[in-house]
């Protein structure tokens, strides 16, 4: 599009109508609540409407707007660069884990929250900003709920010192206002009038046994029976095997549709999809089809998809759990919220009046929560709380949360944290030495603590070179690319670097090998390895290195693998499990029942190994180890002798 014809664009979206008022605000509050449905324009407006009132400048301070996934912080970034007929990265950028898009030109940037949160341990007044925009703050991602206290108090502090003030703006789509504007001194809330066309919600008469199959049966019938009426199918599922699993089976199906029937395209939106097939999504039907697009949860708010007419709700969503038997997050498909379930069916109306389809029974939908519970309240805090200590916030357990998390799960992961040596004592929460050098990385504590294992242990030759290598590995999706029909290929492809100490040395063999054969793509190609993931293993491992020499930590290579494991064990050490019989293995720590994942090359290893460590838990028909190595049992009290003491291994 033409900057002239994004210019119209921009001036016909929802959000303008308020454009002056919003400025008024924005320059009269230190705080503001912004509410308006998802496509009226407050991500990509608002921020923009700050700079054109010139309330966005060296002199006032630059504008962040935070994001809970980095694929909107980029594609924000780039709509609004674009919009604004500016290079990316200059006054418009972003900044998202391992990927910094922004110069001292930059007056706006879209982030993470996670990287707002990684900016305040550098500053905890966010000095160089003049706003901070929590942007979706309905999602309640952990890191927005530990944003929110740090800058409240930014602000408060700023106020005290006589600094340049902070302005918080708080946007949402969804009506949570009143608590957030009593969390933050009761801000003036604003509402966005929105186009909403009515949608009449439909329930499923029986509860449904399977919703996959309920979903495709659906998808069938309404566009048959809608067959002259325009307008896209979207269906809410989880994740990507499953919706790249009903993805066959609709295509195979729409072969087979009456010829009467409109043609059926089928879309796939999730967010580890390339970006260039995201955007397929939003290209215009050819006359006389019909899309039906198959998403996460990343189309309730993040993205908007104009010309959905039906929407078709599983009331599932993928969600992060933390289970405290095994001590570890793990993804798994909950029920959703009533306030998600009337996201989704906004989603049907946009452009015109729309239907949605819930395949849950009217009585289920009555015993949803009412809203998402917060994430801080459902997983893993050792990061965040390693995070706020290097922030000196020492008493988190007396933090300003907007809801705290339990006291239990903040127990929990201070004992972590003291368990991997980051913090001194439970008691007396201050960080040890190691503790700050752990937290100058991106990294979940239980890996930044092995590659600072490699660092320390005198006791052997030092190997940073492999453990960067696999802990960057660990960081991005899995650099093993399977397509289901060639599973056998894949495998004895990849056979050759399989190693009889487990899933971390082969990561290393992968990775070395590609640099062998210098990132060339056929390579890639031939060995089933996703071209896309490895390259950003070697953009992680770049920037792990960075830091390393930032913290004057030096390099030195290993081919050691007991000396590699082993300080994979410095990190992992409460994530290990020993054979009992017949495969079936169990956690020394939690004695819960695990099983090696069958994508595992010790899978086929007989005897069973005797003690394994794991870095990932999968949760399926079973509990599946991931990334499994084998250890020896002298190893344990060598490396955690208290922790192992105490639980008598
Ligand atoms: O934040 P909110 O949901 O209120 O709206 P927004 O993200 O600012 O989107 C406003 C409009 O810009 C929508 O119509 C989107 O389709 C469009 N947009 C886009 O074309 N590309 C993006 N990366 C983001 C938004
Ligand atoms: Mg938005």
């Amino acid at each position: 599009m033409s900057s002239v014809e994004l210019q119209t664009v921009r001036r016909a979206l929802p959000i303008y109508a308020a454009r002056r008022d919003l400025i008024t605000e924005c320059s009269q509050h230190h705080s503001l609540i912004v509410v308006g449905e998802t496509g009226s324009g407050k991500t990509t407006q608002l921020p923009q409407y700050l700079l054109e009132a010139g309330l966005a400048s060296h002199h006032h301070g630059n504008v962040a707007c935070t994001q809970p996934r980095r694929v909107a912080a980029i594609s924000l970034a780039k709509r609004v660069a674009n919009e604004r007929g500016v290079v990316l990265g200059q006054e418009v950028g972003y900044s998202v884990r391992f990927d910094d898009c922004s110069s001292h030109l930059t007056r706006l940037k879209y982030l993470t929250d996670g990287m707002l949160l990684r900016e305040a341990i550098a500053d905890p007044l966010l000095i160089s900003y003049g706003t901070v925009i929590l942007d979706e703050a309905h999602e309640r991602t952990i890191h927005t709920d530990v944003l929110f206290g740090i800058v409240k108090a930014a602000q408060h502090t700023r106020k005290a010192r006589n600094k340049k003030p902070l302005r918080i703006i708080v946007m949402s789509a969804t009506l949570q206002a009143d608590r957030f504007s009593c969390y933050f001194d009761y801000a003036k809330v604003l509402y966005i009038q929105g186009r909403q066309f009515p949608v009449q919600v439909y329930y499923s008469p029986e509860p449904q046994q399977d919703y996959l199959h309920a979903a495709i049966i659906t998808v069938l019938q309404l566009h048959q029976q809608h067959k002259h009426q325009q307008g896209d199918i979207l269906v809410f599922l989880t994740g990507q095997e499953e919706i790249e699993s009903t993805e066959r089976i609709l295509v195979k199906c729409s072969h087979h549709l009456p010829t009467d029937c409109p043609k059926l395209i089928v879309r796939k939106l999730f967010a580890a999809l390339p970006n260039s097939q995201q955007q397929k999504v939003f290209s215009p039907n050819p006359p006389g089809c019909r899309k039906v697009i198959l998403s996460t949860n990343i189309a309730e708010t993040s993205i908007t998809l104009p010309m959905v007419k039906i929407v078709v709700d599983t009331g599932v969503v993928k969600a992060k759990g933390y289970n405290p038997l095994i001590g570890l997050d793990i993804l798994c498909v909950q029920p959703i919220s009533k306030a998600q379930a009337r996201q989704r069916t906004g989603r049907a109306g946009r452009e015109m009046s729309g239907e949605c389809y819930r395949l849950y029974t009217e009585q289920a939908y009555s015993t949803l929560e009412e809203d998402t519970v917060p994430e801080i309240k459902r997983c893993d805090l050792s990061t965040v709380l390693l995070y706020m200590l290097a922030l000196n916030i020492n008493d988190v357990l007396n933090f300003d949360f907007m809801d705290p998390p339990s006291l239990e799960s903040m127990v929990t992961a201070l004992e972590q944290l003291h368990l991997l040596g980051a913090v001194h004592k439970t008691t007396q929460l201050e960080l040890t030495d190691l503790g700050y050098q752990m937290s100058k990385f991106p990294l979940h504590p239980q890996l930044s603590a092995s590659l600072l294992a490699s660092q320390r242990l005198s006791y052997h030759t030092l190997f940073r070179e492999e453990i960067l290598t696999i802990v960057s590995m660990l960081s991005v999706e899995s650099v093993m690319f399977t397509p289901h029909n060639k599973r056998d290929q894949a495998n004895s492809m990849r056979n050759k670097f399989t190693s009889l100490d487990g899933d971390h040395m082969m990561l290393l063999n992968i990775y070395k090998a590609y640099k062998v054969a210098k990132g060339n793509k056929e390579w890639c190609h031939d060995n089933y390895i996703s071209k896309h993931n490895i390259v950003k293993v070697a953009a992680v491992r770049s920037q792990l290195k960075q830091i390393c020499s930032q913290l004057n930590l030096s390099f030195k290579h290993s081919q050691d693998s007991d000396a590699i494991r082993l300080c994979l064990l410095h990190g992992f050490f409460m994530n290990v499990a020993e054979h009992v019989q017949d495969g079936h293995y169990r956690t020394l720590s939690t004695r819960q029942e695990v099983y090696i994942h069958p994508s595992s090359c010790l899978f086929p290893c007989r005897p069973h190994p005797h003690l394994v460590l794991y870095s990932d838990l999968v949760h399926t028909s079973k509990c599946y180890m991931r990334n499994v190595s084998i250890i020896e049992p002298n190893w344990l009290l060598e490396v955690a002798p208290n922790y192992f003491k105490q639980t008598q291994h």
